[in-house]
């Protein structure tokens, strides 16, 4: 019997304590947190051939990223000595434990920070962007003209500092027009933990859009009463984990999102896009005037669609020049970038492939990252002491 033992067993077996403190780092790929911390990792044994047996609880049954959990859990294991193979069990969290994460995550989703919902409004729920404390920098990016490229604009400066190593999110505010999950590539539906929604991700940006709960080719028919309450759930019941950056990808116009955002996120800074057409430049105006009167400041202008550069090596401008220059002036505000037109751009956009992330070096690409880094260095993400705002 000793015999056996002896030949069957390694010779250093980890001991249970060691096959946790390996797991670890493990982290769950869409919640960024140790599995173990989580209380994802079960009944973790080893035998005397060296095989770990371990359950691992998963959040939701079917939980799309499954298999990457089981990779990473795998690695981790038999980078062990003494480890020769691991059998893996799932199992799934039942609701007391899956209230346990979302607790751990993001507090507990019925508080309302001490106060009472105001009167005929049914949440009263804290955004915790508007947070004494909280390090979050909302940029709203804004144009009064529909098609001049805001969301193109969103998802490459999204990408690009998210490349940078910011943490960064997007809210797709254009609730009737939703375009982010397509330029983004995210591919799956948010999860739903508990009633808190965990962000579909890609490239290492987060995202949330109406577009994740509509089907395919429907149109979104709403009131304002309705995508006022959108927003705030997309402020309030998604796990943002403290981005760096939000990026709010707005409507075109002026209207009641802007109004929304604008109370929701009292400390949102405002990026206008436009082209260099006269007639953008004029609308562009307006939301910068919207901006403006509903106390938000413009961090400066964004001109999209400059130039084409012909196969002849000559920049065409198309749409004219200067609109961006002649807004930055007329509103003392810096122009932070110019962005030419290429078909890569949108191509990119229809593929979810963002040219910030799969060219980073096009010309294009180094425009998104010179941008990106301008905007990190200027809006750094810091701590902001200022009153709490109450969602009612
Ligand atoms: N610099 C560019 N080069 C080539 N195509 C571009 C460029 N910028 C935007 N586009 C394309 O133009 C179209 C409109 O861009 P986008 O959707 O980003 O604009 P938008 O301002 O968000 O529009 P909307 O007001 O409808 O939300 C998209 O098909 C996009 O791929
Ligand atoms: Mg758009």
């Amino acid at each position: 019997m000793a015999i056996v033992e002896i030949i069957g067993a390694p010779m250093s077996s980890p001991s249970t304590d060691q096959l946790i403190d390996a797991l670890r780092p493990v982290q769950d790929p869409e919640l960024h947190r140790s599995i173990v911390d989580l209380g994802m990792v079960r009944d973790v044994v080893i035998d005397k051939k060296g095989v770990v047996g371990l359950t691992v609880v998963l959040t939701i049954a079917g939980c799309p990223l499954r298999a990457e959990i089981q990779n990473r859990v795998n690695s981790a294991l038999r980078a062990l000595d003494g480890v020769t193979d691991v059998a893996l069990n799932f199992g799934v969290m039942n609701d007391d434990e899956r209230a346990a994460v979302r607790q751990m995550l993001n507090g507990d989703p019925a508080s309302t920070a001490g106060s009472q919902p105001a009167q005929g409004h049914a949440s009263g729920r804290t955004i915790s962007f508007a947070q004494p404390g909280s390090k979050t920098r909302p940029i709203l990016i804004a144009s009064g003209k529909g098609g001049v490229g805001k969301s193109s604009v969103t998802t490459n400066l999204a990408v690009a500092l998210a490349a940078q190593g910011y943490k960064v999110g997007i809210v797709d505010a254009d609730i009737y027009g939703y375009s982010i999950p397509r330029m983004l590539g995210t591919d799956r539906d948010p999860v739903v933990i508990d009633n808190m929604l965990l962000p579909p991700e890609a490239w290492g940006v987060r995202c949330i859009s109406i577009g994740y709960f509509v089907p395919e080719g429907q149109a979104v028919v709403w009131r304002g009463p309705m995508l006022h309450k959108a927003l705030e759930q997309f402020l309030t019941d998604v796990f943002w984990d403290e981005p760096d950056f939000l990026l709010i990808d707005m409507p075109p116009g002026t209207g009641d999102i802007a109004l929304s955002l604008s109370q929701y996120l009292p400390r949102a800074e405002v990026l206008v896009v436009t082209t260099p057409q006269l007639a953008a430049q004029k609308v562009a105006q307006l939301s910068a005037a919207m901006a403006t009167k509903v106390n938000l400041p413009v961090r400066g202008i964004i001109e999209n669609m400059s130039w084409f550069t012909g196969d002849d090596g000559v920049r065409y401008e198309l749409f004219g020049s200067g609109g961006g220059q002649n807004l930055a002036d007329e509103l003392n505000l810096p122009l932070l970038a110019q962005i030419p037109l290429m078909s890569a751009l949108r191509e990119g956009g229809d593929d979810g492939r963002p040219i910030a992330a799969v060219a980073p070096d096009s010309e294009i690409g180094k425009i998104f990252h010179s941008l990106a880094k301008k905007i990190a260095e200027e809006m750094k993400p810091k701590k902001i002491f200022s009153a709490a705002l109450k969602v009612n």
